[in-house]
């Protein structure tokens, strides 16, 4: 159903960033893709709705080649794939509320989604979704006054608004604190798995991927280094992916057990700051 062919993006300057990936995801899956920083993931999830352009490849979704089409085609396919980035680009000056339901008109400028009427039904969903990602009290709050977990939040809700046939996810906890980040990275894949939407989860944290995800894809130098599921993530893995001293002191340390949501020394939490930091 979404299929990724020979995807290959060299920067102008020379930076390889991605050299020749191949992925297919049948079905309602969560996939993350782990890798050291510059490994590739941000440009990989990037180009997939040519947010950056690929330099070669090919991009499908179900049948339609997204590397070739003209702008419409493109708004139109965009629509039909929900994004959820690190910095999310909330409207600050509308509400939670206003901020969701931006998300049934996919990209729109700021006026039109303003004084867009929507129908009852999105209105529904909208509240339904609210509810679902805890934010229903804070329904009329401006987005400016959410906190950065909240704000997250909202950018789940507005993308699932959406009724995305895909979801993209670049590493929508990196800002926030360990506790906060885990129970996002949960939200994201259980909404994901009700719904039956497949997911691309860009993620830094070995832990939480090993325990979230369907299938792991480990890309190191822009090429798939592995692809199997959580299970098969071993030692020996983590070193094709990430080169032998890398994980162990920094990744290891994860607790593969999701049982509390309290564990705020999580050490496997990387804190840094993406470089690309808008989505659009
Ligand atoms: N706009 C750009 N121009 C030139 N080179 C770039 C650009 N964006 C990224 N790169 C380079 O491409 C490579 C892949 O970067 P990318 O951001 O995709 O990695 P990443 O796996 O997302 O890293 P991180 O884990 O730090 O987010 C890196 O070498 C990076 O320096
Ligand atoms: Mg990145």
């Amino acid at each position: 159903m979404f299929t990724i062919e020979g995807l290959s993006k060299k920067y102008p300057g020379g930076v390889t960033a991605l050299a020749k990936i191949d992925l297919q995801i049948d079905g309602p899956q969560v996939v993350m893709i782990i890798g050291s920083s510059g490994a590739g993931k941000s440009t990989m999830i990037r180009c997939l709705t040519r947010l950056i352009e690929p330099t070669t490849g090919s991009i499908k979704l179900g049948d339609i080649e997204i590397t070739t089409l003209g702008k419409k085609g493109l708004r139109k396919v965009r629509r039909r794939i929900g994004m959820i980035f690190q910095e999310y680009n909330l409207v600050d000056r509308l509400t939670v509320m206003e901020n969701v339901l931006s998300g049934r008109l996919g990209y729109v400028s700021f006026w039109q989604a303003y004084r867009r009427k929507y129908p009852p039904q999105d209105i529904a969903a909208a509240y339904e979704l609210l509810d679902r990602v805890g934010l229903t009290e804070s329904c009329d709050v401006r987005a400016d006054n959410l906190s950065g977990g909240q704000r997250q939040r909202v950018g789940i809700a507005r993308a699932l608004m959406q009724r995305p046939d895909l979801l993209l996810v670049d590493e929508p906890t990196a800002s926030l604190d360990p506790k906060t980040s885990r129970q996002i990275m949960r939200l994201v894949v259980e909404l994901a798995k009700e719904r039956g939407t497949p997911a691309i989860v860009n993620i830094h944290d070995v832990a939480l991927a090993r325990t979230f995800a369907d299938r792991v894809v480990g890309l190191a130098d822009g090429r798939v280094a592995f692809d199997g599921t959580a299970a098969e993530v071993t030692d020996q893995v983590l070193t094709d992916i990430y080169g032998e001293e890398d994980w162990s002191t920094t990744i290891k340390r994860g607790d593969d057990n999701d049982a509390d949501d309290d564990d705020d020394n999580d050490e496997t939490f990387s804190s840094k700051t993406n470089r690309e930091s808008s989505a659009a």
